[in-house]
């Protein structure tokens, strides 16, 4: 094998086969590994699904392909997805190809830091609660380490309280705990803590516990990315400028910020989905996370800066290396054998870089030659069931 590279020329022109000699020279696909993709059929035996989930009859597959090109912080990484829209794996490949000219893609994660949330109604007293609750913070984020002491051990665990007035006449108050939960997507830590300290939470609160549950919009626990590319590599000065007004579009309207935002989170999901994650938790939170603060925002920018473009994206990502179906799915364990990231902040940037390509190819195709001269170019290829080329609609 030859180093590690997410940059193989003429790979979508190849056969499978192919493709997984490819993978074998540049990206360590051999062995096991390699006869797992020839093989297996997805990785989900009949056994691990009936283990998995209930009234399980079968498994359902999905076409796994992976993008190439992507450099993240300086770092090479082919990025699985699994999706059933034609022109994802594609659109991400070739957008990464022409960020990849102006030195990939840069981005920081937040340690994971998660919200748990405990409810309260009917509290007599919700402003002097919320004092009496900051007041025993220490002993409140004690009682909820006990709860996770193996976290606790490896160094994470409860972090910070927060207390929230949501309706002072009703008495509706809220305490957010907030969690690290390492390289865990974290939901049942959360849900631990939250359910650990509730009594006591109760006793300075008063009124009615209610829920106790984490919160799908993790605003401590961010991915930013951002990158640039050039109007040459983009198809000139002209398609660099529609790019930049696609995105104010959606910086003024809701109607076009949601499809903007479904055109970014293509690409984060397909490799969500081949790494094990829980799409539906990060598609919540990027939603919520969209509407925070009035109105409904695109999740990513792009401006323009001399002689290119800078793309821009903020968003929370639950997203974990250990636990779920990244231990119980052979074919998530392969997918992370492909994508190679140390730790769960690292896979947080790399995806968000994917949709942050995603997006710049859909707002490229769109600012061009318009999508549905691509989508007839792809119908036609479908129908003649062809060797896919990237002549797709986000060609
Ligand atoms: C289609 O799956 C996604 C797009 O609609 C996104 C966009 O309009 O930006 C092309």
């Amino acid at each position: 094998m030859t180093a590690y590279t997410s940059r193989i020329s003429g790979f979508y022109r190849g056969s499978v086969a192919q493709r997984l000699d490819a993978l074998s020279e540049h990206a360590g696909v051999a062995g096991e590994l390699r006869s797992f993709f020839e093989d297996d059929g997805g990785g989900l035996s009949l056994e691990a699904a009936d283990r998995m989930s209930e009234n399980v009859i079968g498994v359902h597959g999905l076409p796994l392909g992976v993008a190439l090109n992507f450099l993240v912080n300086g770092v090479e990484h082919v990025v699985p997805m699994a999706v059933e829209e034609a022109s994802v794996v594609a659109a991400a490949s070739n957008a990464a190809r022409m960020v990849r000219e102006s030195g990939g893609f840069h981005g920081h994660a937040t340690a994971a830091i998660m919200t748990g949330q405990v409810q309260f109604d009917g509290a007599p007293d919700p402003e002097g609660a919320a004092a009496r609750v900051m007041a025993h913070r220490e002993a409140i984020l004690r009682l909820g380490d006990e709860a996770i002491p193996r976290m606790v051990e490896r160094g994470y665990g409860c972090r910070d309280l927060d207390v929230r007035v949501l309706d002072a006449a009703e008495g509706v108050v809220v305490v957010h705990v907030y969690v690290d939960v390492g390289d865990a997507m974290g939901a049942n830590m959360v849900d631990t803590v939250a359910e650990a300290i509730a009594p006591a939470l109760h006793e300075l609160v008063g009124g009615l516990i209610g829920l106790r549950i984490l919160s799908n919009l993790p605003s401590r626990r961010r991915v930013s990315v951002r990158c640039e590319v050039t109007d040459e590599a983009v198809g000139g000065a002209a398609v660099a400028d529609g790019i930049a007004r696609a995105s104010r579009f959606a910086s003024l309207d809701p109607f076009r910020a949601c499809t903007h935002n479904k055109g970014f989170m293509n690409g984060l999901d397909a490799a969500a989905v081949a790494l094990g994650q829980d799409w539906r938790s990060i598609e919540a939170g990027a939603h919520a996370w969209a509407a925070t603060g009035g109105g409904y925002r695109p999740l990513s920018t792009w401006k323009r800066i001399p002689g290119g473009l800078r793309g821009e994206a903020e968003l929370p990502l639950a997203v974990g290396t250990v636990g779920g179906s990244t231990r119980a799915h052979a074919g998530v364990r392969a997918a992370f054998e492909l994508v190679r990231v140390a730790d769960a902040r690292q896979l947080a940037v790399v995806l968000a870089s994917v949709g942050l390509a995603s997006n710049l190819a859909a707002l490229r195709a769109l600012a061009g030659e318009g999508i549905q001269r691509g989508h007839m170019r792809l119908h036609h290829r479908k129908e003649e069931a062809a060797e896919p080329e990237a002549g797709t609609w986000m060609k």
